[in-house]
């Protein structure tokens, strides 16, 4: 038996056998079952602190906030040694990694076996979704970093409610983390981020299971297990099952001058605009964004046929560098207190800085690795570019009153996007459905930083900017979503085709972005009431020249801009559908929708 350091506070005999096993495996200290108290995350803060591995801000800066540096080889979500050990490799599908899930097992077996020597595991008891709520999903994550730990507590929902809710033989989903470095007797980590060497990594999901077992990584998506792992990769596979939808969604709340309300979904790959989207203060007097969720929505059927959404998180795990007072002011003060950042730099007074923060280095920094970074002669950035906050979404002062509805917020608009320097015009809405899912699956980005990767930057296929977190067959998922339009009295949202990212030929961006996007979700809003200027074109519904409002933005974005904004680039979009015929859709041999082919027939069709 290892032992337990506090009470045991469930009398689930399943959980309490199950954490009991693991624990003999791994051979930690000892076992901790973690409460979500503020006493319990103050102490945890303390002693990392304490040990070297947290750095505690000027309290006159960032009250009640850390500044955390991870190892320069595990900065990111790894995607290539991310798998779906499905039965069958059919199953997980041309996008996913696959290893035989009897096979994976065994070899993580091998590297779990005394994983956790020198270390406490932590018994972290979460919900994704308020807790009791129908909608919510409750997942049990045992973990040997105590950075974890206190990020699982602002990103999802961790109180003793939880195992009240699961009862002496609720349902969980066990999610199994260690950092995979274990400590001699004596040994400490001396403040260095503990991690496995990249081939000892492995972030799994068993979707038949419903198991998610992660080594070797201690970082974001990797191991806070709540996210990617259990609200996208494991529920997606529920999704299909259930008739829903799990995506990689913002979520926001769009009031007009009249006080009229629109619920907006966005999905955009990593790194690509959610937050910024999400948390936006409109450049056009009198309308209103307000957040419900940055990164996750889980949408269900109404009894009326509409598509509502809750947001599973409690927090944001937000990217640092480029968020500022002007382009994000409101995750800003998200992230002002009770904070934790990773990977940023720090100034000489105890405060946070990275690249695009607004303001230059307020004199001598360290940067994310440790080293002392002066602008002068840097060769290299202070913060990482994935550099990321964890704050808690009540700080948020954008937050809408009803993000924490359990019954959702019933859904009009749904855009997808992604950054691409060309082609993609501003805006385009889709002819219908069928078409809006067409769409959806040629999604196409530039690979960012949230990402390990030699490709960035490079443009690749991330359809509904799910590829990293799609937990089954791909060419099904786009099934599914075609499914979804079928249902019966379904009062479907309207999709759109949106883009920030075009640049002229120089390089200079064509559109602001960010505050002005709001321009985009007017006409957005008036096209869901049958209103708003637009010409129906080979390739979507464009807006006229004057459609999208530009009030007080005349100069910056000219009558040519717009039009180069919304013009159809014939040439490229044809080079795009080739190499969607040629290599995007073969991936998917025959679990690849025929209405998709058909889409893709009817669109070169019209490009003639
Ligand atoms: P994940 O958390 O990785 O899923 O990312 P995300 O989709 O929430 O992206 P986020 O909003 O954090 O934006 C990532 C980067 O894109 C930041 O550096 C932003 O400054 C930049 N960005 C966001 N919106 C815009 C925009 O409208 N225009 C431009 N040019 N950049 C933007
Ligand atoms: C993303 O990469 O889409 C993120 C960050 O939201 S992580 O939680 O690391 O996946
Ligand atoms: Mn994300």
């Amino acid at each position: 038996m290892i032992k337990t350091l506090n009470a045991v506070p469930t009398k689930h005999e399943k959980l309490v056998q199950w954490v009991q096993e693991w624990a003999e495996l791994c051979k930690p200290e000892g076992i901790y079952w973690c409460d979500g108290s503020k006493a319990e995350y103050d102490r945890l803060c303390d002693e990392m602190v304490e040990s070297g591995l947290a750095i505690r801000l000027n309290p006159e800066k960032k009250p009640n906030s850390l500044l955390f540096r991870s190892d320069p080889s595990d900065v990111a979500r790894v995607e290539g040694r991310t798998y779906i050990a499905s039965a069958t490799k059919e199953a997980a599908g041309p996008t996913n990694n696959w290893i035989d899930p009897v096979e994976l097992k065994q070899t993580m077996r091998g590297l779990y076996d005394g994983c956790m020597q020198g270390r406490i595991m932590y018994v972290i008891p979460f919900s994704m979704g308020p807790v009791g709520s129908d909608i919510a999903k409750i997942g049990v994550e045992l973990t040997d970093s105590p950075y974890v730990v206190i990020n699982m507590e602002v990103m999802t929902r961790v109180s003793p409610k939880v195992l009240e809710v699961l009862g002496t033989d609720g349902e969980f989903i066990p999610c199994i983390h260690s950092v995979g470095k274990q400590l001699a007797p004596g040994e400490s980590d001396n403040g260095i981020w503990p991690c496995a060497p990249m081939e000892k990594k492995y972030i799994a999901q068993f979707p038949e299971t419903r198991e998610i077992w992660s080594f070797g990584s201690g970082y974001g998506g990797n191991a806070l297990l709540g996210k990617k792992c259990l609200a996208l990769r494991i529920a997606t596979v529920q999704a299909r099952d259930e008739g829903w939808l799990a995506e990689h969604m913002l979520i926001l709340k769009l009031t007009s001058p009249e006080g009229k309300v629109k619920y907006v979904c966005g999905a955009f790959p990593s790194a690509c605009g959610k937050t910024n989207l999400a948390m936006l203060i409109p450049t056009i007097k009198d309308w209103k964004v307000e957040t419900i969720g940055d990164d996750i929505a889980w949408m269900k059927f109404g009894k009326d046929g509409r598509l509502y959404a809750i947001n599973p998180e409690a927090g944001f795990f937000g990217v640092a560098p480029g968020t500022s007072m002007q382009s994000n002011k409101n995750a800003m003060i998200s992230a002002s207190k009770d904070t934790i950042f990773t990977n940023v730099a720090l100034t000489e007074d105890g405060d946070v800085w990275w690249e695009g923060i607004g303001y230059d280095a307020p004199g001598k920094l360290i940067d994310w690795k440790g080293n002392e970074w002066d602008a002068a002669t840097a060769t290299e950035k202070a913060a990482h570019p994935n550099a990321r906050f964890t704050a808690c979404a009540s700080n948020c002062p954008a937050i809408a009153p009803e993000w924490q509805d359990p019954a959702g917020v019933p859904i009009d608009a749904i855009l997808f996007g992604g950054r691409r320097p060309s082609t993609i015009p501003l805006v385009n809405q889709s002819l219908n459905w069928e078409h809006g899912v067409f769409m959806g699956s040629i999604v196409g980005s530039e690979v960012t930083a949230a990402v390990i990767s030699d490709q960035i930057g490079q443009v690749r296929r991330d359809p509904f900017a799910m590829l990293p977190f799609c937990g089954y067959n791909m060419g099904d998922y786009f099934q599914h979503w075609l499914e979804i339009g079928k249902h019966e009295g379904a009062k479907l949202p309207k999709i759109f085709f949106v883009n920030w990212f075009r640049k002229t030929a120089d390089g200079r961006w064509l559109w602001p972005g960010f505050g002005d996007n709001s321009r985009v979700l007017k006409w957005i809003f008036e096209r869901c009431d049958g209103e708003g200027q637009a010409e129906e074109t080979q390739i979507g519904f464009l807006p006229t020249v004057d459609a999208i409002d530009r009030t007080g933005l005349e100069d910056s974005v000219t009558a040519d801009d717009m039009k180069e904004l919304l013009s159809i680039d014939i040439e490229g979009w044809k080079k795009e559908l080739a190499g969607i015929r040629s290599e995007h859709y073969p991936k998917f041999g025959d679990h690849l929708p025929k209405e998709l082919l058909a889409q893709l027939d009817a669109l070169e069709a019209r490009l003639g």
